[in-house]
């Protein structure tokens, strides 16, 4: 029996569905207020003819990664653990949760797995807990995370999450981490990166001038399963298919959504304006900020991450980002319910 926690999420669902379709026996966590609706048209939007069925494959239970009994209950009979639940925010007041949840909540699965035995455990980490690169080298997965004032609370979690896994590792876990770039597929578009393709969709005006690295959802799910069926044992992988500019990524939304692409340039001054603005306007409202300063900020670096290392282990020919977007937008345009403002899965 496999266990998957982050099932509802955009790397969840499509591990879900990679897991089902090998025909694997897979239980997934939901809280009492998660939606599977979205994973199901997945499922469906993924292959139509036998999409219900390899859904209802999947056993549901309740759990939350910080209530241990709960994931004690789960755990049983677990041989394989992927754990892709997190909190995915750049929002000042989401640093305690996060904390919360992927760094306490991580440290739970590790030594729950490790009490039950399990065999491999994978952890979808995230190229935030990867160090940072002398000025223009590519990023890769020798680099040591460094305590900064510049690093998110996102991203500090997401390191201390991964030094969970390692700390497991040492003590007998068999695990192997991926480090994905910003994720690109259909999802929940209130949350993660799925929030990208919604706010090109609704009139992006802005682009900013950094690059970074882009992968389809698809094949970091595809990747997870190969690492964690083959020997690879105590490494973690960056999964990323391409590096661009974040305008390209928006270019290719609006080319697929019909709409006009960002088209005016956000330098430095006006991002670093923008946060401020939106700082005092979320205070006065009461509404989440659209812009925050770790946004605003990494919006205009420029970093390249190499996949030359997962490239090496598995052979992976990684999807182009083109082809990630598209699907991004045509599930969207099946399913434009999901954009509405109105709903809330
Ligand atoms: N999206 C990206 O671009 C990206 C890039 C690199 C790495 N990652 C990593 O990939 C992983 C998955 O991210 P995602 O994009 O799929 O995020 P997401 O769409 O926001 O999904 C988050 C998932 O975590 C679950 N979750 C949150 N708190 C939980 C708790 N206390 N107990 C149990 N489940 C909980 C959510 O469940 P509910 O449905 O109940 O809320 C949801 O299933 C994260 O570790 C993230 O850091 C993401």
């Amino acid at each position: 029996m496999i266990l998957v926690t982050g099932g509802t999420g955009l790397v969840g669902s499509h591990l879900l569905y990679e897991l089902a379709v090998r025909g694997r026996q897979v239980r997934a966590i939901k809280r009492s207020g998660s939606h599977i609706g979205l994973v199901r048209q997945l499922f469906l939007w993924y292959d139509p003819a036998h999409g219900e069925e390899l859904f209802s494959n999947i056993e549901w239970v309740e759990g939350d990664i910080n209530d241990i009994p709960s994931m004690q209950e789960a755990l049983v009979g677990v041989r394989y653990v992927y754990h892709c639940a997190a909190v995915v925010s750049f929002l000042p007041d989401d640093s305690q949760l996060m904390m919360k949840v992927n760094v306490e909540g991580t440290a739970n699965l590790v030594n729950l797995s490790l009490q039950n035995q399990v065999e491999k455990f994978c952890h979808c980490s995230s190229v935030a807990a990867v160090g940072r690169p002398e000025r223009g080298n590519h990023v890769d997965e020798s680099l040591v995370w460094k305590t900064s004032g510049s690093n998110s609370w996102y991203s500090i979690s997401k390191y201390g999450s991964e030094r969970e896994v390692w700390r497991g590792a040492e003590e007998g876990l068999a695990s192997v981490i991926v480090n994905p770039t910003v994720i690109v597929g259909p999802g929940d578009p209130s949350r993660s990166s799925a929030q990208l393709y919604q706010s090109v969709k609704n009139g992006l005006k802005f682009y900013t001038n950094g690059v970074t690295g882009f992968v389809d959802a698809r094949d970091v799910a595809r990747l997870m399963v190969l690492l964690m069926e083959g020997d690879i044992s105590g490494e973690r992988f960056i999964i990323n298919s391409e590096n661009l500019p974040y305008r390209d990524l928006f270019t290719l939304f609006a080319k697929y959504a019909g709409t006009r692409p960002p088209r005016y340039r956000a330098g430095r001054f006006l991002t670093e304006m923008a946060w401020r603005l939106e700082k005092v306007r979320s205070f006065l409202t009461g509404q989440k900020p659209l812009i925050t300063r770790e946004t605003a900020r990494s919006g205009n670096v420029k970093r390249y991450f190499s996949n030359e290392k997962v490239i090496k282990a598995t052979g992976y020919t990684f999807r182009p980002v083109e082809e990630a977007a598209e699907n991004t937008s045509l599930f969207f345009q099946k399913h434009p319910i999901y954009l509405s403002p109105d709903f809330r899965m």
